[in-house]
């Protein structure tokens, strides 16, 4: 049984063969409409969401399957002090599937160890989002037709935002990936990204803090929001949250061909009047991550087409 807490945790060619699937699912959703017939995925989310739980249940209903679940701690015997590792030995028997999100870094890497079910990391405090990877990895190479040869500007909350570590940890596998890391002194990336993914890896990358002078170079533009969860003090995350905004002026500087994604949710760092432009891909971005997710479900499951 596998599970899926990094994207490291498949290889290229496996992560190759679940895009493939999410790219023919895309062209023939009615194809994969009751391959999951009677399985049931459960959400447990331990912190907000939108997109990846709900994402998550369009999936799974997608495959013709059932969703059970909680979308918040508070719902849940978690608020009666029930641990994760009860809890999923618990929801192991009722569901075929899971996919947890938890503030704490590893919870979800608890539960698969007692789990008899395939679970899935749906966000680990500040340290992996796999699923968005999935997502940010599918939606690049449909748009931009390959994973590698890019360069790729990553700009915001680099400290906390755990799309970024999860996305560079993963593209750091492919040649000739560089990075431009934009991000004020304060949310930097983390050293262990720095020294353990990119150093070691001897992937070529900068860190800067103006926007501008990054734009003209990037074939992608992935913009985060300030984490505010993720703040020790409310005054920090104040002087932090503005500090870049992307808006149709700075979309000048970009190339014509460069694709701007972001996770979700924004907040100000994207100025709407940005959504209409072409090159703005970050709706698209969610559409991918179903078909992904439907190609993950079907993989931990060992579905057949
Ligand atoms: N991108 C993402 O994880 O969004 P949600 O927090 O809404 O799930």
């Amino acid at each position: 049984m596998r599970h899926c807490m990094s994207p490291l945790d498949f290889s290229i060619e496996e992560l190759d063969q679940m895009m493939d699937l999410a790219a023919r699912i895309e062209k023939n959703p009615e194809g994969y409409a009751h391959v999951c017939d009677r399985k049931k995925i459960a959400t447990l989310f331990y912190e907000p969401s939108t997109r990846t739980r709900l994402s998550f249940e369009t999936a799974m209903l997608n495959l013709g399957g059932q969703v059970i679940g909680f979308s918040s701690a508070q719902s849940s015997s978690a608020s009666k002090g029930e641990s994760v590792a009860d809890t999923i030995r618990v929801i192991s028997c009722f569901a075929d599937i899971a996919a947890i999100r938890h503030p704490k870094e590893g919870a979800p890497y608890v539960a698969s160890l007692h789990s008899s079910i395939p679970v899935i990391n749906a966000g680990d405090g500040g340290h992996q989002h796999p699923t968005q990877t999935l997502t940010d990895m599918t939606t690049i190479r449909q748009i931009k037709g390959r994973l590698t040869d890019l360069t790729i500007g990553l700009c915001g909350d680099l400290k906390f935002g755990r799309t970024v570590h999860s996305l560079i940890s993963s593209l750091v596998r492919y040649p000739g990936i560089r990075f431009i890391l934009i991000s004020p002194e304060e949310l930097r990336i983390p050293d262990y990204v720095r020294e353990d993914i990119l150093n070691k890896n001897h992937v070529p990358y900068e860190e800067v803090i103006r926007l501008e002078d990054a734009m003209p170079q990037l074939d992608v533009l992935y913009m985060t929001r300030v984490q505010r969860e993720r703040f020790f003090n409310e005054e920090d995350y104040v002087r932090m949250k503005d500090f870049y905004i992307l808006d149709s002026e700075k979309m000048k500087l970009a190339r014509p061909d460069c694709t701007v994604l972001h996770p979700l949710p924004r907040v100000n760092e994207i100025s709407v009047d940005v959504d209409n432009d072409p090159r703005a891909c970050y709706f698209r971005q969610v559409q991918y991550g179903v078909y992904i997710r439907m190609a993950l479900i079907m993989t931990l499951l060992e579905v057949n087409e």
